[in-house]
């Protein structure tokens, strides 16, 4: 991490999990203990949609903010079953998160929705999280580089200079996420200083510098650490162990000591 250039954030992704009642609770546990992160590192929870509100509610006036899981591009119109950016902002949420791989995976998307989705999030004055990464047997054909790459590009494609820095960037090795594989604290550096070096070649130097990329996948109490300590590792999205308030703690307490 390098906090003196560029923001740390802590995100939790909880994925489809949680009642309302379960939320409030665990976001009460979490509140308390994250709360000396204030200035230091952002705190977020992304919560179910049913969630949301509940999770703005409970969270108001502490240090930790708000994201969904996802937001439809279009303001509004024939979607069902879809959520507008508007529908979120008016709710309090600051975040979203765009362009998971379980959404690419079982869900079909594609760069082209995750960079409308991208756009429609800023538009409405949504942070974005953007999510890349490779599946196993692209890495182990040795592609690894060339599938982030087309990610962000394709993703990021009419983002601005300005709008890009607004966006956090997730490097999510799909082979790591939900299998307790985590990437080493080296495979994570390389690919995270690898994707500020793209963003460097398609904006600036400067830019990329102060864009937020965080590493998910299997991230948890044990090697949030070593995986914090690497300099273009900004923050973490972590799923599994953000549903679990003391070691969620545990993880951001490893960012602030960063
Ligand atoms: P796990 O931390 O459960 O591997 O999930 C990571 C993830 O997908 C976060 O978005």
């Amino acid at each position: 991490m390098k906090k003196s250039v560029r923001k740390a954030i802590i995100a939790g992704n909880w994925k489809m999990n949680k009642t309302r009642p379960e939320a409030k609770e665990l976001l009460e546990a979490i509140k308390p203990l994250v709360a000396n992160a204030e200035g230091n590192v952002e705190v977020i929870a992304c919560v179910p949609y049913t969630n949301l509100e509940t999770a703005v509610n409970t969270v108001a006036g502490s240090n930790v903010k708000i994201g969904a899981e996802n937001v439809h591009f279009e303001k509004s119109g024939a979607f069902t079953g879809e959520i507008s950016a508007d529908m979120l902002t008016e709710i309090g949420v600051e975040y979203v998160v765009i362009g998971h791989s379980e959404r690419r995976q079982y869900f079909g998307e594609t760069d082209e929705t995750v960079n409308k989705r991208t756009k429609a999030a800023l538009a409405a004055g949504l942070k974005p999280t953007v999510c890349v990464g490779e599946l196993l047997w692209e890495r182990e054909t040795g592609i690894t580089e060339e599938v982030i790459a087309r990610q962000i590009k394709l993703d990021l494609y009419d983002v601005s200079a300005e709008d890009v820095k607004k966006t956090v960037i997730a490097y999510e090795p799909v082979w790591a996420i939900g299998t307790g594989k985590t990437a080493t604290a080296d495979q994570a550096e390389e690919a995270c200083a690898f994707i500020r070096a793209t963003l460097a070649k398609l904006y600036d130097d400067a830019t990329a510098q102060a864009v937020t990329i965080q590493y998910g996948g299997s991230m948890n109490a044990a090697n949030a650490a070593e995986l914090l300590s690497k300099e273009n590792v900004d923050g973490g999205l972590i799923g599994g162990a953000s549903l679990k308030a003391a070691d969620f703690n545990t993880i951001v307490q490893a960012a602030i000591n960063g």
